[in-house]
């Protein structure tokens, strides 16, 4: 008698302690099952005194009812559980949601920005469809100019404006040289316009819409030594500090004087060999960065600022340009950057 009147205790132990269906069924196997605990002492009665038998058989049947009420209830309670909590096994690992990341060109730009920003350049993005006017005649390139050749343009077909002229995509961010003019009524600027621009060429190397960003510093007495020291800071914040910059002597329509500006190449830091190779990116030590040049007095006064009273500088740069030579990309068809290629584009 003393196994069964242990039985009941133990099966309430097991029930007790179970948190799961699964658990549970365990424990119903292991008790009422064929070979269960409450069976297995049935079978025992043949072993007890037959004037025992009796009591024996009640107790036992009487542990079975009360044991499988307690089942029941337990299991009624478990499911319930189940169901508020949608049990979670927190041991299971973790599923990898895929996360995006922005475009590389989105990273670059914002990158430039914080760099001209640190020194109190206004951050503006001055619009893609613009009109004629600001995008060549404002930059001292009259009608017919041949200049205009070199900003090879989608023109839109709209009805032209009598004084702006047509419409069409800004082939450059210096048609927001004098938009920023305008806006400010009067100097100090220190812009940076970043912009989305456009020309019709399609290949391994061009695609037909790009981004620039475009400095303009205007205030009074500012000269060529204030062009150099803002792009060599820009140079060694953006490339690094070990990077010289040099300017080239050279020709545009909005500046006088006019340059191009080129920067130390990062593979042979400037010497133009490797290991007594010549260098295979640069071949000579430099790389071209950009065009940039003092703000002709033209463009000045269509702007509504008086050249005799102040003067300043312009830059225009790439920004995909840029962000390549900064990474080393040697990108073999440039197109990759806009064909939407995930595997291309997660890299950054
Ligand atoms: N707008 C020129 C281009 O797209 C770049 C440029 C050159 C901008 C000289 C400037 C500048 O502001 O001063 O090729």
């Amino acid at each position: 008698m003393q196994d069964v009147d242990n039985l009941y205790t133990e099966i309430v132990t097991d029930v007790s302690g179970t948190t799961t269906l699964s658990q549970l069924e365990q424990i119903e196997i292991k008790h009422f099952g064929r070979q269960g605990s409450i069976n297995t002492s049935l079978r025992n009665i043949k072993q007890i005194p037959e004037k025992e038998r009796k009591a024996y058989g009640q107790t036992i049947n009487e542990i079975k009812d009360k044991a499988s009420a307690l089942l029941e209830k337990h299991r009624q309670a478990l499911i319930e559980q189940a169901g508020k909590e949608k049990t979670v096994d927190i041991t299971l690992p973790g599923k990898h949601y895929p996360h995006g990341s922005l475009h590389m060109v989105s990273y670059a730009i914002d990158e430039i920005s914080k760099i001209f920003e640190k020194i109190g350049f206004i951050r503006m993005s001055y619009r893609e469809v613009e009109w004629e006017w600001f995008s060549f005649e404002s930059l001292n390139m009259p009608k017919g100019h041949p200049a205009r050749d070199d900003f090879e343009t989608f023109f839109i077909e709209h009805e032209p404006d009598p004084t702006l002229g047509k419409m069409l995509f800004t082939p450059h961010t210096s048609s927001g040289q004098n938009r920023e003019m305008k806006r400010l009524g009067k100097p100090p600027i220190r812009m940076i316009n970043m912009a989305k621009t456009y020309r019709p060429n399609w290949d391994a190397s061009h695609v037909p819409m790009f981004h620039q960003f475009e400095g303009l510093c205007v205030d009074k007495g500012i000269n060529i030594t204030h062009l150099k020291g803002t792009i060599d800071y820009f140079a060694k914040q953006f490339f690094g500090p070990e990077r010289e910059i040099r300017l080239r002597p050279f020709h545009f329509q909005f500046t006088e004087p006019s340059f191009e500006v080129d920067i130390t190449c990062g593979v042979c830091k400037g010497t133009g060999t490797v290991n007594g190779k010549r260098c295979k990116l640069c071949k000579q030590g430099w790389l071209e960065l950009g065009g940039t040049g003092m703000v002709h007095p033209n463009v000045l006064r269509d702007g509504g600022v008086d050249p005799e009273e102040y003067s300043g500088w312009a830059f225009g740069f790439g920004v995909e340009r840029v962000y390549s030579m900064k990474e080393g990309l040697k990108l073999d068809d440039i197109r990759i950057l806009y064909n939407g290629d995930i595997r291309f584009l997660k890299q950054f």
